[in-house]
Formats: C-alpha cells, structure tokens, sequence
C-alpha cells in the first residue's frame, strides 16, 4: 500500500541555503541522506564545498540517491560509508571508514534517520527498531566518533553533534521511560495504530524524545569542558519525505488520512531547514532547538527554522541521567565527555 504525496512547494529553503557560509574544508557525516531531510541537508553541503560522508545502509535507494547527489553537484565531494543503524555490528564497523574518510577530524555529526510508526519488532541486537535506529545507533556513533569531533575541534575551533527530533517528542508522552530504552525490541505494546496513543506511535514518541534528552545530556555535560562542540537539536515540523511512505507500506497510518495530513505540511526542502542551519550557520549555539516553532501543533508543522530553548520535561537532571546510563547500558560502552 502506498500514498500519494501532495508535492508542496518550497517556501523558504532558497533563503536560507543562500545565506549560509562556504564550507569548505570541513567534513560533514549524515546519517540516512538517500531521500528526504538527509538527501536535501547532503545536497546542500556538498554544493557549499564540505566533504559529505553518506552514512546509509546498503540499498539501491543508497546507490540511487548517491548517484543523484553527484549528478546535482559534480564538483561535490560525496563519500559513500555502509552504517546500518538496525545493526550495532554495522554501526563499529562504519567508524572504520569514517576515520579514514575524515583524517584532519569531523567537522559535523548530523544524526538525522529515522523510523516512524513500525511494527513492534526486534533488531538483532534486541531492542526496539525505532529506538535502536533513531536513538541507540547514533548514541553509539557519537561515542565512537567523538575523537574526531575533538579533533577538528582542535584543528578548526569547532564542531558540532546535531540530532533530529520530532514535534512527536511531547506527544502522547512527555515522560521518558527506560523501558523503551532497554532490550525489549518486540515486547513493547504491539502495533495499535492511533497517533493519540497506540503503540507504535508511542515508541516513535519515545525515540524523539530521546533524540532531545541526549542533546540536553550532551549539551550540559560539554558544557562542563573547555571544548567548544556543539549540542544541537532540530525538528522538521510535519514535512513531505519519504518517512510517511515508509509507515504507509508498514501499516502503521492510513494511505487517505496520510495525503490528507500531509497537505498541512511542507516541502522536504523546507523540512531540512532545521538540520541545515544547525549545520553550517555561525549563529547556532550548544543547546539550541533549532525548527519552525515550538509551541503549539500549528506554529510547529511549517516555517523558517529559528532556534528555541530546549525544555524542561527533558532538560533536567533525572531525564538526562536516565538516557544517558540506558543508553551505555545499549551500547556495552562507557561515554565521558573530555
Ligand atoms: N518528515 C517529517 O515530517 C518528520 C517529522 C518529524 C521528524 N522527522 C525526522 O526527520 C528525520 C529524517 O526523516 P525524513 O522525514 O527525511 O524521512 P525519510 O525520507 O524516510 O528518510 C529517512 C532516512 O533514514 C534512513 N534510514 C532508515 N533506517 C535506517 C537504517 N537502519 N540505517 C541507516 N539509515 C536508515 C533511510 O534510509 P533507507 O533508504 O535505508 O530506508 C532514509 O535515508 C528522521 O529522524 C525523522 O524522525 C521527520
């Protein structure tokens, strides 16, 4: 079963992409680019002269999209790394070649994929699908790649960790619970479909909230050093990739109900506003909530990315405690930041 996007226009996207700096001479990785916010965000940097490491798991839809990228930018400097965030395995095995790739140090860790909505099932690893792809793997890339974040903060002033959370964050549940967060993968509530609470949306919850809890946990534990690495979380609003497509096909919404909800969004262009601007421009700071608003379902789903605060129902000591000891309890690893 699959829908039929309404293919919105661009409103704002121009705008801002003309406003950003050069990067050349800095080293970009985003997770997931083979279509929506990560292929606009890749597309971007490679034209202001980054080089951009591709992290994607093995495809066509990787080859396509990796091929699409260079045919957009010629002059791009696109590098393809195989990094299958359902997979912990996969995930050690891509710091690898990311080291080879980003010798003089990571400029920008953008850990932008994601699930929406699946079916209640297991990785390999034994956690939760959503979680282990939107949350786990990416904690466990930031630990492994966290050197070469240093490093380019020692070569260059700065870098920067930017994850991708969700309006979904405070919706059905603003508590994060460590149930989600622990090997449970298939054992989580089943796959009751209604976005106001059914089991597959509240997992997604839970991973969004995720994604800011460890951006709080970040931000406050950098913020502790001499280091000027960034922590900066972004949201879309409600943009037209291929994220609902991939919940269509699992069951998890409606082929109608998603085409009609759609046409209150916005272009994926513009959904990528929030994770461009806390990549490339000079005004983001750490702790920064960088999307189109944070307040009500309305001022959130479309409009230019500003930076907010993040907030309390997350950015406090028990909810950044809880995330960070599930999360290296996940991982098998222990995370300082110094
Ligand atoms: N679109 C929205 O309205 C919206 C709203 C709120 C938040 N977000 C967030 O925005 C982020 C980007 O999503 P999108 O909207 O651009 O959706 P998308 O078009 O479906 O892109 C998701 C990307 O994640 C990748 N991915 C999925 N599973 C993966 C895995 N196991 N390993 C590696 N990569 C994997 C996909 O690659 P494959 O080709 O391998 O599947 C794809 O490149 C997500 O974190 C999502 O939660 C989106």
């Amino acid at each position: 079963m699959s829908y039929t996007k309404p293919n919105l226009k661009s409103k704002h996207y121009d705008n801002l992409f003309n406003s950003l700096p050069s990067l050349e001479g800095k080293t970009i990785a985003i997770t997931g680019t083979t279509s929506g916010t990560g292929y606009v965000a890749a597309n971007a940097c490679g034209k202001l002269g980054a080089k951009v490491l591709l992290l994607n798991r093995q495809s066509e839809r990787s080859v396509k999209s990796y091929e699409s990228l260079k045919a957009n930018t010629p002059n791009g400097d696109f590098i393809r790394i195989e990094c299958d965030l359902q997979n912990f395995n996969s995930v050690k095995e891509s710091t690898k070649n990311i080291e080879e790739s980003a010798i003089e140090g990571l400029d920008v860790l953008c850990n932008n994929a994601g699930v929406m909505a699946l079916e209640d099932i297991a990785t390999v690893d034994g956690y939760d699908v959503q979680m282990q792809t939107n949350h786990l793997s990416h904690f466990l890339l930031v630990k492994l790649l966290f050197p070469l974040l240093k490093k380019a903060e020692s070569l260059r002033g700065e870098a920067r960790i930017i994850n991708h959370s969700s309006i979904a964050r405070k919706q059905p549940s603003k508590n994060l619970k460590s149930a989600y967060l622990e090997k449970n993968g298939g054992n989580l509530g089943g796959n009751g479909t209604s976005i106001m609470g059914g089991a597959r949306w509240l997992r997604y919850n839970q991973t969004k909230l995720a994604n800011a809890a460890f951006t709080a946990a970040l931000h406050h534990k950098l913020s502790a050093t001499n280091l000027n690495i960034k922590a900066i979380v972004a949201h879309p609003g409600l943009a037209e990739t291929d994220l609902q497509t991939t919940t269509v096909k699992d069951g998890g919404m409606g082929k109608w109900i998603t085409r009609q909800m759609m046409k209150l969004g916005q272009s994926r262009e513009d959904g990528a506003l929030g994770i461009l601007k806390s990549i490339a421009d000079s005004s983001i700071n750490s702790g920064d909530f960088v999307g189109p608003g944070m307040g009500g379902m309305f001022s959130a789903i479309k409009g230019e990315a500003k930076a907010y605060p993040l907030e309390s129902f997350y950015d406090n000591e028990e909810v950044r405690n809880l995330l960070w000891s599930k999360s290296c309890q996940a991982i098998g690893q222990e995370f300082s930041i110094k």
